[in-house]
């Protein structure tokens, strides 16, 4: 029997976590699954109803870390968690993506002499500035499994040296979620709530702190955003960090003057699937949005320089636009005019990416 210890913190965690339990949960005579939730990530909007949607089992331990600067909260997360290992005793703990809480755990694991498996291992945007990219050098450096979602990410490893036995390319985990949610959105009534029809607004979301911690730059933003608005109705689920900062830099009565701007909290995993793969065009300073519209085909305009996923730009529909106003004007009307980049879905991004990994760590075990 192989005990798995998975942790999870935010928001971008739980969609890759869901199908993985699930998987592991279809193999009970070999894996004895375990939760462990840092807590870094504590609203409804943000936590309890990703859980709820995507059938998530409840954490067996959560450490309720909450918010702090990022010394403070990995710090705690490192604290809190050393003892829940030594009482959970796991044979591997996996971690998911790059949030704070994935670099947390690997860290505390790696030093208890637990292995580590890393789902979504190797991406690299090459801007130390964004913290998920040291959360993603420092987890691959001492990770023992690195199950990577696409080409690009086994070439990073090897860079950095990496010895190939520890690489497992499998695939992107979020596209099974996707797989099995997309029937379930059409449910949401989102879009009839808003009164917006299918194929004529757009979505947005925006929380990296390099777009919305520096007052000039989050104004320039929505300066750009209220000319779109002019164009097309633009849905804008905000996140706390955004909406705190919006009101901090004194832009809220910026709102006044775009009636065709819908605001609303940050939405559920259905809903925002419903949002986005109804949309005629995305903007976005996410990752993961950056795969999820390259799969469906949606036009993605990225508001950053850098993209530690490079394949939705070669392959799919993804487009690096920065955060200069002119320049994201400029690409959004072009998209609104019907230009559009063809797209196609990357290899093993296929629905099946969690049969895959928790095979490598059953092999990998041996
Ligand atoms: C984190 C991840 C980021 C991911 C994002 C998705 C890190 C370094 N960053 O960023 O990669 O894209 O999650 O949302 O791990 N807050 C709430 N309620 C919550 C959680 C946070 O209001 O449930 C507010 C707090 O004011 C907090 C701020 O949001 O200070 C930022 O939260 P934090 O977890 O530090 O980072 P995110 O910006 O959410």
């Amino acid at each position: 029997m192989l005990r798995l210890a998975s942790v999870v913190g935010a928001r971008p965690n739980f969609m890759k976590i869901a199908p993985l339990l699930a998987e592991m949960n279809r193999r009970p005579e070999i894996i004895e699954p375990i939760l462990i939730h840092t807590g870094q990530h504590y609203d409804d909007s943000l936590n309890d109803s990703f859980f709820r949607e995507l059938d998530i089992p409840r954490p067996d331990i959560n450490l309720e870390i909450g918010s702090g600067t990022h010394a403070g909260q990995t710090g705690r997360i490192m604290i809190e968690l050393e003892p829940a290992l030594a009482r959970f005793k796991p044979d591997w703990v996996i971690v998911v993506g790059d949030v704070n809480s994935t670099m947390a755990a690997t860290l505390v694991a790696a030093k208890m002499n637990i292995r580590v498996a890393h789902v979504e291992a190797g991406l690299r945007s090459r801007d130390r500035t964004m913290p998920e990219e040291i959360n993603r050098l420092v987890t691959d450096a001492v990770a023992d499994l690195l199950l990577t979602p696409s080409p690009d990410a086994d070439q990073n490893l090897i860079r950095e040296g990496i010895s190939p036995e520890k690489i497992v390319f499998v695939g992107n985990i979020m596209i099974d979620t996707l797989h099995q949610s997309l029937e379930m959105s059409r449910a949401s009534d989102l879009l009839g709530r808003l009164e917006l029809e299918p194929g004529k607004y757009c979505a947005m979301t925006l929380h990296r702190p390099s777009n919305v911690d520096d007052q000039q730059t989050l104004a320039g933003i929505l300066g750009a955003l209220a000319e779109i608005q002019r164009e097309i109705p633009v849905v804008f689920p905000m996140h706390p960090r955004t909406r705190a900062r919006i009101s901090e830099f004194g832009l809220s009565q910026c709102f006044a003057s775009m009636p065709n701007l819908v605001v609303t909290e940050p939405l559920g995993y259905l809903d925002f699937l419903s949002l986005y793969s109804n949309s005629k065009m995305v903007l976005t300073d996410s990752g993961g949005i950056q795969e999820e519209t390259t799969v469906l085909g949606i036009p993605c305009l990225t508001l950053r320089d850098t993209t530690e996923r490079p394949i939705t730009m070669t392959e799919g529909t993804n487009r690096l636009v920065g955060n200069h106003p002119d320049r994201i004007k400029e690409e959004a009307f072009a998209v609104l005019k019907g230009e559009r980049r063809p797209g196609r879905v990357p290899e093993l991004w296929d629905g099946k990416t969690a049969g895959r990994i928790v095979d490598a760590i059953l092999k990998a075990s041996i």
